[in-house]
């Protein structure tokens, strides 16, 4: 049948943008802005929040959708998902490619150089055309199922053009570098646990039950071979590659075709000197036999193909001495320990400082004062302690205590049970207001450009600032008293200072600090909240429903907004003019999902004379509804019986429909009347 006025468009739409995607995240070369990209996606999701049944799983509107996994389910793959042997030196490689010369009696064979990625590999399944099913390797045998989480990698295609009717293509998807470190900002700023390395946090990533957290990371892909396929492909490897990224898939262009080992070698030996600018980890070269033929000629033993071999960079490893254990004081108190080293050159770089976690770590690997320790580079990753060389000790060492004391401001020190981390709690503290200060002018947080980590610094120690809502008392007059401040910097500021009072709430809220809230989780407050005011009056609970926010969160933000001196500054912020709330929420159409109270939410307060307050409950949760303790906009209604709190106050004046017992009774005999649009003025 042909398409008619919206589907036409529709499709129209999901192809322009599929290419627009393709072009950004696999070609590196947009032709379209992204306010075009997003105009064309709105189109797109209006015509099928209008039409759901034109919805279709490639449409790049399902790249994030739906609610965390249960768990994930098992996939068997149709082709065992091999591994590979390794080579750790020349002569391993030289042995490897004598026996495989061997067995193909002397023929000349062209090999394939890729670079070995350190990610997790994946199976991508395309059924007439469109992305049905992403597996990880697993054991090989069987993986799991986390297609949803791999439709939100920008870089693989949820449909491909012109290929066969099955196809399975594999690669490994990772997270880049600078995504890690970034990561890794937001967590020190927060005062968490630092992740350890690229490849183990992108694996964790690909493995969240929740799609959105994955979206947020920015994963990519390289494809480095086909799977099973219902087609003729090419005969070679090589060619292989070329069909595949014709398809629109992501192949790396530094792959290499080479015809004796000496190529290989020098392919090795570039790689191994510059493998620190690429933007992804690489732990070595992937030498495969290209004539598919005679990868079929030479076999599989056990899991591992003959026709292929892994030739690994060595470790980057380093012994020194470990002069002293330094503390800095975090942003939120915690007394993060580190290594002050002998200076040493670990691939490339001087280390002279390595990170060291926490008391119980350097405590668990037995690290001393004073000994001859072993250090790791990982990557640009921050350098490691690996442990210490005990052999080399003479009796000096000494071992580590934490401080009964901050360092920065004498108050004593604590530490909970279930805290890996010592922490001050004087909130006051110099050093951890000047961490807060830092991060709430960075980038992402409220982007005070030009003022800096010095002048930050600098605004503390002269008294000009308290906290950060202090910037916004700031004189231009006062700042030019200070040394080595310019009229154009100290009118930058000012101008920096002022535009950052409208930053989106999901900016302010990351850059005010809280515990556990990095950006990830201040986009989660934001799709939920207005904005502060209702943020300050939410309780746990409510902070738990939402995906991706746990009970340590939760517990966090509340004892944040309840906080005097937090308090305080909302209300220096809200007097100086800072935005504390948005004009409505971004995306909060929930579905309706069939069910009659599906996508409304039910506050419910006082006594009912029917029913108990959980009896209510459990009705509204059986017609599809969510029940919350606190009222915000977001509230469909809020159902009053005998003696109500302030949430019936709070109702009216946020203008939510207030249900009596008589008329919420009557709503659950009629519970399709409940879906807005279908209710007629009050229902009281
Ligand atoms: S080929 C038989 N190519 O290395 C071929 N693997 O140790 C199997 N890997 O599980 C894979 N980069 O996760 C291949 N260019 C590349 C690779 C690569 C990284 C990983 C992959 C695989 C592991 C095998």
């Amino acid at each position: 049948m042909a398409q008619t006025g919206p589907e036409k468009r529709a499709a129209e739409l999901r192809r322009e943008l599929n290419y627009h995607n393709h072009r950004y995240y696999t070609l590196d070369s947009p032709v379209i802005t992204d306010g075009e990209y997003d105009r064309l996606l709105r189109e797109l999701r209006e015509i099928e929040a209008d039409h759901p049944e034109m919805l279709t799983a490639d449409s790049p509107t399902q790249r994030v959708g739906g609610d965390p996994s249960p768990a994930f389910t098992e996939v068997e793959h149709s082709r065992p998902m091999l591994s590979l042997g390794n080579a750790f030196d020349f002569d391993e490689l030289s042995a490897w490619h004598r026996r495989i010369t061997g067995l193909l009696e002397g023929e000349d064979f062209e090999m394939i150089c890729e670079l070995k990625i350190d990610g997790l590999a994946v199976n991508l399944t395309y059924e007439d055309g469109v992305l049905a099913q992403g597996a990880t390797r697993g054991n090989g045998i069987t993986g799991e199922d986390v297609t949803r989480n791999l439709r939100t990698v920008r870089s693989i295609p949820l449909a491909v053009d012109g290929g066969p009717q099955h196809l399975e293509v594999r690669g490994e998807v990772y997270l880049p570098v600078a995504e890690f470190h970034r990561l890794n900002q937001e967590r020190a700023a927060n005062g968490e646990p630092l992740y350890a390395n690229p490849r183990n946090t992108g694996a964790g990533s690909i493995r969240q039950l929740d799609p959105k957290v994955t979206a947020a990371r920015n994963m990519q892909i390289w494809i480095y071979s086909l799977g099973d396929a219902t087609t003729d492909a090419p005969n070679s490897h090589w060619h292989v590659l070329q069909w595949l990224a014709d398809l629109g898939f992501r192949v790396n262009p530094e792959n290499r075709r080479c015809t004796s080992l000496p190529e290989v070698e020098d392919y090795y030996r570039y790689w191994l000197e510059h493998r620190h600018d690429l933007p992804y980890e690489a732990d070595g070269v992937v030498v495969k036999v290209s004539p598919l033929e005679m990868q079929d000629r030479l076999g599989v033993v056990g899991r591992e193909p003959r026709w292929a071999i892994a030739y690994k960079f060595p470790a980057e490893q380093a012994t020194t001495k470990l002069l002293h254990i330094g503390i800095n004081v975090g942003r939120t108190g915690s007394l993060n320990p580190y290594a002050v080293l002998e200076p040493v050159v670990v691939s490339g770089a001087t280390v002279q400082h390595a990170s060291l976690h926490n008391e119980e770590d350097i405590h668990r690997k037995d690290i001393r004062i004073g000994d001859t320790v072993v250090i790791e580079r990982a990557g640009d990753v921050i350098p490691q302690v690996v442990g210490p060389v005990a052999d080399l000790r003479t009796g000096a060492e000494v071992e580590f205590r934490m401080p009964e004391n901050c360092p920065e401001c004498g108050t004593p020190v604590v530490k909970a049970e279930d805290d890996a981390m010592h922490r001050c709690p004087n909130s006051s503290c110099p050093a951890q207001f000047f961490e807060l200060l830092k991060h709430f002018v960075s980038k992402g947080a409220a982007d005070i450009d030009g003022l800096g980590e010095r002048w930050c610094g600098i605004l503390i120690q002269k008294e000009l600032v308290f906290d950060v809502a202090d910037l916004y008392r700031l004189e231009k007059d006062r700042l030019l008293e200070l040394d080595r401040m310019g009229d154009k910097l100290a009118t930058r500021i000012m101008d920096n200072i002022e535009a950052s009072k409208n930053r989106p709430l999901p900016r302010l809220l990351f850059a005010l600090g809280i515990t556990h809230v990095g950006s990830e989780v201040a986009d989660l407050l934001a799709q939920n909240f207005l904005g502060i005011e209702e943020l300050t009056v939410a309780k746990e609970k409510d902070f738990i429903e939402i995906e991706g926010i746990g009970p340590k969160i939760a517990e966090s933000i509340v004892s944040w907004f309840q906080a005097p001196a937090n308090r305080a500054v909302i209300e220096k912020l809200r007097t100086a003019g800072v935005r504390l709330a948005q004009d409505s929420l971004p995306g909060a159409t929930e579905s309706a999902d069939g069910a009659p109270f599906g996508g409304l939410t039910f506050v419910v307060t006082g006594t009912l004379a029917s029913c108990s307050r959980s009896e209510a409950e459990a009705r509204i949760k059986g017609l599809g509804g969510k029940v919350t303790s606190s009222v915000t906009r977001k509230t469909g209604y809020v159902v009053v019986g005998a003696s109500p709190g302030s949430k019936a106050a709070n109702a009216e004046k946020l203008g939510i429909p207030i249900l009596d017992e008589d008329a919420f009774l009557r709503l659950l005999e009629s519970p399709a009347e409940a879906q807005p649009g279908e209710q007629q003025g009050s229902l009281v």
